[in-house]
């Protein structure tokens, strides 16, 4: 590859702007051996974060992935098919290294192009796609490369969800309005479906999934579901029975099996990843025999996440790049999907009609399923015409409790589908990190 790592940018928004920067900075990277050559975006005239006239401008990304003359191809555009991803193959097909912050491509597509790099010698890197500029896929795919099982990974993987229940919580103000907020202060997208429907964090912890299990990335397997309908009362009601709601992407062995998913969930106010308030990202990995890590840190904006990709093209460069999912597509095993938690704590809150019976007709139907209640309010404060019950349980299984609820739903008393959220417990993984 020689002293210098020729690079062509695609894409140069926040995250191409940002690496356009920090290549130009009076530091530069890895002592000026990283050299951007070519660059491809929608608006060539656009005004851009470095001066780009001395680089080879390119209107097609695909073309500049075929045609430039470079050592990696850089993919910034985003989108899990369409340009970026004809512009990956393109660059791989050609024995072009590649490094992307597109969680979307590989979660979706990341076996199929990891099979095409290993056929033409190429590497794949994406240290930005997750977690911007925490290095969680350094430290799972290298850093515990030594004989660690992963037993579990999980955290606070999407920073728009996580302002917004930040957000909902201090102000006490509903969903719509603090997303409109945020969407006039750039924090979330004008269709903000990716990020608040879960399936960001989603393609997110695909990956940290495959990585951590030596397993193809599944995005399909998945089980998500995002922060959109997660209501005001729910926060203010979680708050009165000591906790706080957060969007939690969890990979985790069961048996010889992995569950992968993205839930709302509740977790005390000592919990960890309590603390990890308005746009942060929190990554905690179980191991052994290493143990517990845990990471807090920015997981977006220009400077975190563009320097991610710089530290990935220092590995290129230094020769240290390792295969995408930490082994050979061949050595890739695929892990059968766990069915949802059987086994948990949970939230439940009823809106019921204020009448005399209703709460003894709940615990009846509650016992019944033979589930035990752990804390129990019926707030007047969120009184209108109809009254919130809320209630945790004891550890109980989830197959029992769904029964139980299907019953509660029925009930003529009850005005609402009841809402269930499990309790992310310290016992399954997450106590204090002191
Ligand atoms: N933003 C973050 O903090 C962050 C964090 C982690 C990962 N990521 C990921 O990084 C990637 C880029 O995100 P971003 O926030 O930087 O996006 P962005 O600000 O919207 O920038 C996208 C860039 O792609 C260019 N582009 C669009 N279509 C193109 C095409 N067909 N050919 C060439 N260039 C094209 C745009 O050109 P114009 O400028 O001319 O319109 C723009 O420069 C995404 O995969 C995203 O998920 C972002």
């Amino acid at each position: 590859m020689g002293d210098t790592l020729r690079i062509a940018i695609a894409g140069l928004g926040t995250v191409g702007g940002g690496l356009l920067k920090l290549l130009d900075g009076a530091t530069p990277v890895g002592g000026g051996r990283l050299k951007a050559v070519a660059v491809s975006a929608r608006d060539r005239h656009r005004r851009r974060e470095a001066d780009i006239s001395q680089l080879q401008w390119f209107d097609d990304a695909v073309a500049m992935a075929r045609e430039a003359e470079i050592d990696v191809f850089v993919e910034l555009i985003g989108g899990s098919d369409g340009p970026a991803k004809a512009a990956v193959e393109a660059a791989l097909k050609r024995g072009v290294h590649v490094v992307t912050a597109n969680k979307a491509l590989l979660a979706e597509h990341g076996l199929a192009l990891a099979t095409l790099a290993e056929t033409t010698g190429a590497h794949i890197l994406y240290e930005a796609a997750v977690a911007g500029g925490i290095p969680v896929i350094k430290a799972l795919r290298d850093g515990l490369a030594g004989g660690n099982r992963v037993n579990a990974v999980s955290g606070i993987l999407n920073g728009t969800c996580n302002y917004l229940l930040t957000e909902m919580e201090s102000s006490g103000r509903p969903f719509a309005d603090v997303l409109a907020d945020a969407q006039r202060l750039g924090y979330a997208e004008a269709d903000p479906t990716t990020d608040v429907g879960g399936f960001d964090a989603g393609h997110k912890i695909a990956l940290l999934a495959a990585i951590a299990f030596g397993a193809p990335p599944d995005f399909a397997a998945v089980d998500i579901e995002g922060v959109d309908n997660v209501t005001l009362m729910d926060i203010r009601l979680a708050g009165k029975l000591g906790y706080r709601i957060k969007l939690i992407a969890k990979a985790e062995r069961v048996d010889e099996s992995v569950r992968v998913g993205v839930h709302p969930a509740l977790v005390a106010f000592d919990h960890p990843l309590a603390s990890v308030g308005s746009s942060l990202n929190a990554v905690v990995i179980d191991a052994d025999p290493v143990g517990r890590l845990s990471f807090v840190g920015r997981g977006a904006g220009a400077g975190p996440t563009a320097s991610a990709v710089a530290a990935d093209l220092l590995d290129l460069l230094a020769g240290a790049a390792r295969p995408p999912f930490g082994r050979p597509v061949a050595d890739l095993v695929r892990q059968p999907p766990a069915a949802r938690a059987e086994e948990g704590r949970f939230f439940l809150r009823i809106l019921v009609h204020d009448k005399p019976g209703v709460i003894a007709a709940i615990a009846e139907q509650l016992a019944k399923a033979g589930v035990s209640i752990e804390s129990f309010l019926q707030d007047p404060a969120e009184a209108g015409a109809d009254v919130p019950i809320v209630l945790t349980t004891q550890r109980c299984p989830r197959g029992a409790l769904d029964a139980a609820v299907r019953h509660i739903a029925a009930l003529d008393v009850v005005a609402a589908p009841p809402r269930l959220m499990p309790i992310e417990d310290t016992r399954s993984g997450l106590r204090a990190w002191s």
